[in-house]
């Protein structure tokens, strides 16, 4: 087990590129399996969910191998369509890989992704597009058994635009017969990514970005090479820890369409941003003002992934910020541990309002999830004295080397083992 340890009050300085996106990677991952062919995925972060989606193509009968920055996957000798249940159970993004399974074998076995520290995800609009399509899916104890020998090209309509929905709707209409149309789509940058990819492993498909997805399924799917977008809320990560503690970072590699809402919130904040089509650079003196109401929505609203991020920015903000989580229920698991730090933030259901105070003090405290615990990072870089961040496992799944980015702006932070 690992730990951080930060000693708070480095202001941040210099220039980072920005890891690949993890949440576009996922599903891209999962698609290789479309092919039957090599993938080249360059910029591959090295994330704790991207070895466990490595670990289900190994046990699909797949081949991977990293080439420095790049994952080379081989889908061609798969050979099973069943995932077990302890890698379900470790990301339940995993669920990804139900759309492509049945694209590619006609049939697929898995069982429910494990439960989650953001409170609870169903899977009911993932099964209800895939039965749009043909899938016959039996619900048994837990266990899915899918059958999609003759998937055909439906209507699909979201009540919800669910990114993970969207995503493995796509994956099976590209195996089915005839054309499938997605309306209320989410319209996730992740979702155009995996639209790239598709595209450049001979799918016909358009309309990501939009809420209507057209697939004209059924072609034939050959290998490619594909650069993975940068990781948005990683970006919005090291905008809000630049924000708070104060400094000039530029951050590369991230189109800043995909981060305006965070620069909205942080320009508001009292910080300078500047941007280019693929750098975001922000000047801060580190004294922050309370801003607007943030209200989490899809894509192209606040993320809920940075809620928490933005929220630790403004732990020392004079005035007051109110938050509203609307995607996910536990969604304020970093508030009690940031009010170790002496935070005031008062919660009140789906709303938490963040009261400045002058100052946060270190102490030790515990990453309930992924970016809770980058939440955690980002208060205790602008908190007197020295944090101890337990728990950073949940860290590691979204960050790739999140102590030696920050490190190499200046911060001092490090990893112990203990
Ligand atoms: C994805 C992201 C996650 C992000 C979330 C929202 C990945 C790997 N993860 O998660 O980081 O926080 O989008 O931007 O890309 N819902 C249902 N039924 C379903 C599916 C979803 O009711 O079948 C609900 C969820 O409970 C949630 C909302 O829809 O309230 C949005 O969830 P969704 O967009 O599906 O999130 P994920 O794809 O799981």
């Amino acid at each position: 087990m690992s730990h951080f340890v930060v000693e708070g009050g480095q202001r941040l300085h210099g220039t980072l590129t920005v890891q690949g996106a993890k949440n576009s990677v996922l599903p891209i991952l999962a698609a290789t399996l479309l092919a039957g062919d090599t993938c080249r995925i360059r910029h591959c972060p090295h994330l704790r969910d991207v070895e466990t989606a490595r670990e289900i193509l190994h046990h699909l009968g797949c081949k991977t191998r990293w080439d420095g920055q790049d994952l080379i996957v081989d889908t061609t000798t798969m050979d099973c369509w069943e995932v077990p249940d302890d890698l379900m159970r470790k990301m339940r993004s995993s669920v990804i890989f139900l759309g492509a399974i049945l694209s590619r074998c006609g049939r697929a076995e898995m069982s429910y992704p494990g439960g989650c520290e953001l409170g609870p995800r169903p899977i009911d609009l993932h099964l209800s597009a895939l039965r749009t399509l043909g899938a016959d899916i039996e619900d048994a104890g837990g266990s899915l058994h899918c059958c999609g020998e003759k998937l055909q090209g439906a209507e699909i309509l979201l009540s919800i635009p669910s990114v993970g929905a969207t995503e493995n709707a796509i994956l099976a209409a590209c195996g089915a017969q005839g054309t499938t149309t997605i309306s209320n789509a989410a319209r996730e940058p992740e979702i155009v990514d995996l639209q790239h990819f598709l595209q450049a492993m001979g799918a016909d498909i358009h309309g990501a970005g939009t809420s209507g997805i057209t697939v004209h399924g059924g072609k034939p799917l050959h290998g490619c090479d594909h650069l993975l977008m940068g990781d948005r809320i990683v970006a919005a990560t090291y905008l809000a820890a630049t924000g708070a503690s104060g400094g000039d970072v530029l951050l590369r590699g991230v189109p800043y369409r995909h981060v305006s809402t965070v620069t909205t919130a942080l320009r508001e904040a009292g910080c300078q941003i500047d941007c280019t089509e693929d750098t975001v650079r922000i000047r801060s003196d580190g004294q922050l003002q309370g801003v607007s109401p943030i209200r989490t929505s899809p894509y192209p609203g606040f993320p809920t992934d940075a809620q928490a991020v933005l929220m630790a920015a403004l732990l020392r903000s004079t005035g007051t910020t109110v938050f509203v989580e609307n995607m996910f229920e536990s969604r304020y698991r970093h508030v009690p541990e940031l009010q170790r730090m002496g935070a005031d933030v008062r919660l009140e259901g789906r709303v938490a309002v963040v009261c400045g105070v002058e100052r946060l003090h270190g102490a030790p405290v515990s990453a309930a999830d992924l970016r809770g615990g980058a939440a955690l990072v980002v208060a205790a870089l602008h908190a007197e004295g020295t944090t101890r961040v337990s728990q950073t496992h949940h860290i590691a799944r979204g960050y790739a080397d999140l102590v030696g980015d920050l490190r190499s702006l200046g911060a001092e932070i490090r990893e112990e083992n203990t």
